[in-house]
């Protein structure tokens, strides 16, 4: 049995064991996700020290940077401990206005595939997330050709585990009736609550949900109410922010970006944070 210290403890994603706190190495990439990185010791550095602190989940993709994070993480830890999982996405390219144009059909999907286990190195991927929607948000539409396409890598071994990501409540269910989905990488966090409905679901099957911008991604989440439960926890908001999300479910897996150590560090220990009954009563009122 793995056990950590990290707060939260682990989830199993179909058979992998990770630390419900990971981390989102995508702002490494550098400013607009796109390369070269700010700095690029300070990114080794910073996946170097997730690896220490226990961390066993990094999330990524080729389109970041394209290809520089992926890069990076290879530098950083290749050949990688026995018990990280890299969870990577793929439906998604970059253009040179540094755009996320999608590229879904079955011929970039297995080039995006091969692409992804090169860069990091694998001979298979543990788990690939199907990018769907646009920069605003999940979109309606069938899914099916582009996740039998991965179902199909799946079934030749270049694939351990499937999920979706950016994802409508529809689409969940149109690629679980295609193959097993472990997790849904939506965008969530204490002010954007969309998909409140759908996490409830998801926790009812042991699927994960694994919110992106947890922190509020570019734009920090700001509220005058976050900002007075901190105050009175003496906590940052971040800490309440993430200490908020591991308390809303036990299938939210955490993946809060950062380029600094010892941001990270202070995230750690930030979403240790207790929070009483009436803090997430007063905290509830933020994204409704
Ligand atoms: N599936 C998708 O479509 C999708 C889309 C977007 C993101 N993602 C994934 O989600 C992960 C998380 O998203 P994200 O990194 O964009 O957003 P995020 O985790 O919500 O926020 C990251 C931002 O918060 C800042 N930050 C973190 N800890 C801090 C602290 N203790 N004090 C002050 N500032 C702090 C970081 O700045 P510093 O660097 O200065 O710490 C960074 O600017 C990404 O890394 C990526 O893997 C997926």
């Amino acid at each position: 049995m793995i056990t950590t210290s990290l707060p939260g403890g682990t989830w199993t994603l179909g058979g992998l064991t990770v630390t419900r706190f990971g981390y989102g190495a995508m702002q490494l990439a550098g400013p607009g996700v796109m390369g070269p990185p700010a700095d690029r010791d300070g990114a080794l550095a910073v996946l170097r020290t997730a690896v220490e602190l226990g961390i066993t989940h990094i999330d990524t993709s080729a389109a970041y940077g394209p290809l520089v994070t992926n890069e990076l993480i290879r530098e950083a830890l290749h050949p990688y401990p026995e018990a990280l999982h890299i969870v990577t996405k793929v439906g998604a390219n970059r253009d040179q206005q540094g755009g996320w144009p999608p590229a879904r059909d079955p011929e970039s999907l297995r080039r995006s595939v091969h692409e992804n286990l090169e860069t990091l190195g694998l001979d298979v991927l543990d788990l690939v997330n199907l990018r769907l929607g646009d920069a605003t948000g999940p979109r309606p539409g069938s899914v099916a050709e582009a996740f039998e396409t991965l179902a199909d890598l799946q079934r030749q071994g270049l694939i351990r585990h499937l999920g979706v990501s950016n994802a409508t409540a529809e689409q969940v269910a149109e690629a679980q009736a295609i193959a097993p989905v472990v997790c849904v990488q939506n965008m969530y966090n204490l002010a954007h609550r969309r998909d409140d409905e759908l996490i409830d679901a998801l926790a009812g099957q042991g699927v994960a949900y694994v919110p992106f911008f947890p922190l509020g991604g570019f734009s920090p989440l700001q509220s005058s109410v976050l900002s007075r439960v901190a105050a009175r926890l003496e906590a940052t908001p971040m800490s309440v922010a993430l200490a908020w999300l591991l308390r809303r479910s036990p299938n939210i897996l955490l993946i809060p970006g950062t380029s600094s150590a010892a941001h990270l560090r202070e995230n750690i220990a930030g979403a240790a944070l207790s929070l009483s009954d009436d803090d997430l009563v007063e905290l509830d009122t933020i994204g409704r």
